[in-house]
């Protein structure tokens, strides 16, 4: 599947926190061409950047509660608005709340376009506690890995278990609030996507690249 000749192609990926959405994403990005769109690494860039709105998601980000809706959908209607958006995207981690959802079904609403499928990558909290547990980026390329079930390899040479470092959301408080936060506030998009005959589910507790093949699978049928 290429997007070069294509209509314009809206997936979202939901799923509980560490349900492999940012993993899937950066494969399945590479596989389609499609705009790998995360609000997670949009707000970690602006702390690294230094700006406000960095600062104000930190304080939010590390208890593993939700930025509040208005600063998180303006930031999002204002990224998909770029040139470089109008192809289509990938969004990983948003929407987070049915009121996010449907800003973004405004946005495309308004501009002729509509989201094509919401894929949930569907893993239980055990094993979601234990990926959170042993995740680690690369403090060089920030790639994902998991200590134990995905670690660094000869296909990602800039990386190794020295300069590995972990997330402040994955300490095990907030790991327990991120999981509470999903269930109330984001589990209801399930409903909302299935109800508007938009929502496809994937086995998340497979190897990764058995997990990227559903997900190819859910896109071919939603983009042939
Ligand atoms: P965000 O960065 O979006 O975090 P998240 O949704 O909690 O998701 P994660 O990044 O933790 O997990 P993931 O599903 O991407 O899993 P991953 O691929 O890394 O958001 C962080 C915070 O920002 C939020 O808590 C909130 O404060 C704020 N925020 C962001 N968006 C927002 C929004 N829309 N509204 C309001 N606030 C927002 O995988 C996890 C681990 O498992 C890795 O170690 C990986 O190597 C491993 N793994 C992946 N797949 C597999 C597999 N198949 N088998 C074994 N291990 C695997």
């Amino acid at each position: 599947m290429s997007q070069t000749d294509a209509a314009a192609l809206y997936v979202i990926l939901l799923g509980p926190p560490g349900a492999g959405k940012g993993t899937q994403a950066v494969q399945t990005a590479a596989a389609t061409g499609l705009l790998h769109l995360s609000t997670g690494d949009m707000f970690r860039e602006h702390l690294r950047n230094g700006t406000d709105l960095g600062n104000l998601a930190k304080t939010y980000m590390d208890r593993g509660e939700l930025v509040p809706d208005d600063v998180t959908i303006s930031m999002l209607l204002e990224r998909i608005a770029r040139s470089d958006a109008q192809a289509g995207c990938l969004f990983d981690g948003f929407p987070r709340t049915v009121e996010q959802a449907q800003a973004l079904d405004d946005a495309l609403s308004a501009q002729d376009d509509e989201i094509a499928v919401t894929v949930l990558i569907d893993v239980s909290n055990d094993e979601i506690t234990r990926r959170l547990g042993g995740r680690v980026s690369c403090a060089d390329c920030g790639s994902v890995f998991h200590n134990i079930f995905n670690p660094p390899d000869e296909s990602s040479p800039c990386c190794d278990n020295v300069n590995m470092i972990q997330r402040d959301d994955d300490k095990p408080e907030a790991i327990a609030n991120r999981l509470q936060v999903y269930a109330d506030q984001t589990e209801p998009l399930v409903a909302y996507y299935s109800n508007a005959g938009k929502l496809s589910t994937v086995n998340g507790e497979q190897p990764p690249a058995a997990v990227g093949d559903d997900l190819l699978e859910a896109l071919q049928a939603v983009s042939s």
